[in-house]
């Protein structure tokens, strides 16, 4: 199919949203473990950015919580005439149009909300505002580039972000993950997983380099924040990264290298791989089809 012939993506993630019991020790944490700015805030909410973007994440401070909850995650559309057939699509699936949360209505140009079939919102928008220069530190993200959603509506939810949002399905894993691009061809911009119950399970950064996805990892080590999976070299995306894990300060944060971008032409033609339950199709790294205790 060619690009004009098809219903457009959103274009990419560029935020999370993210409840905390404690929102200055969050931000501590994402600034050190993350490599993330803090750009703004007052007690009630804080904005942290990796990159020229806003934010990519965008903390609420919610002090009854024990531990964190995601309650949106943003994406970018590439113009106008997007973002339009967008609601189109929306309000023919018999979905609400929800307003843009009110901070981020002054944030870009237009957009809107949508829940997801789990009741996450999904905030698509035009011309995200950004700083002329990234954050002068060294050991930052480059990107935000997915969540990954454990979803006990599996099948509802992959119809709502492929057949509504127009999501492109880069690779299957079985009958139970999904890997999902949109239009700035990463491997994936959202990842599915069926499941016994709903989470937003991880957000996966892009660092500079291995190095840093290392040096990252011996930060993590050296303050005792659990490794929730240690180095996985990722078959179907090609990244290799590792996942920490707090509750309190939000899902899993996946530190990466060498995410795999798609060329606009493998972006219009690739044909989905459905590949075995097996770990080495997760990580290639795995001994055996039956290496699974590390996940
Ligand atoms: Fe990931």
């Amino acid at each position: 199919m060619t690009a004009d012939a098809r219903p457009r993506a959103p274009y990419g993630m560029e935020y999370a949203r993210i409840a905390v019991p404690d929102m200055a020790e969050t931000i501590e944490f994402l600034r050190y473990h993350v490599g993330l700015q803090l750009e703004q805030h007052d007690d009630e909410y804080a904005y942290l950015r990796a990159d020229i973007e806003h934010h990519c994440v965008e903390l609420l401070h919610e002090p009854g919580r024990e531990t964190s909850h995601t309650v949106a995650i943003g994406f970018s559309v590439e113009s106008d005439e997007v973002l339009d057939d967008l609601r189109e699509r929306v309000l023919a699936a018999g979905l609400e149009v929800l307003p843009l949360q009110d901070r981020m209505k002054g944030l870009c140009q237009r957009g809107f909300g949508v829940s997801d079939p789990n009741g996450l919102v999904v905030e698509l928008f035009t011309e995200f505002q950004e700083y002329a220069e990234a954050p002068v530190i060294e050991l930052r993200p480059l990107d935000l580039v997915h969540p990954f959603i454990a979803t006990d509506k599996y099948d509802e939810t992959l119809a709502f972000y492929t057949g509504v949002l127009g999501f492109l399905p880069s690779d299957y894993v079985g009958d139970g993950t999904v890997f999902l691009r949109a239009e700035d061809r990463y491997h994936h911009s959202l990842a599915l997983q069926r499941n016994n119950e709903y989470y937003v399970a991880h957000l996966c950064f892009m660092m500079k380099s291995l190095d840093h996805v290392m040096r990252g990892r011996a930060r993590a080590l050296y303050k005792g924040v659990p490794i929730a999976s240690d180095m996985v070299n990722h078959s179907a995306s090609t990244s290799i990264a590792f996942y920490m894990f707090e509750p309190k300060h939000g899902p899993r944060y996946e530190l990466c290298d060498g995410h795999r971008v798609f060329t606009p032409e493998e972006h219009e033609t690739h044909r989905p791989r459905r590949m075995a339950v097996d770990p080495r199709n997760i990580d290639v790294w795995r001994a055996a089809a039956d290496d699974w205790g590390r996940f």
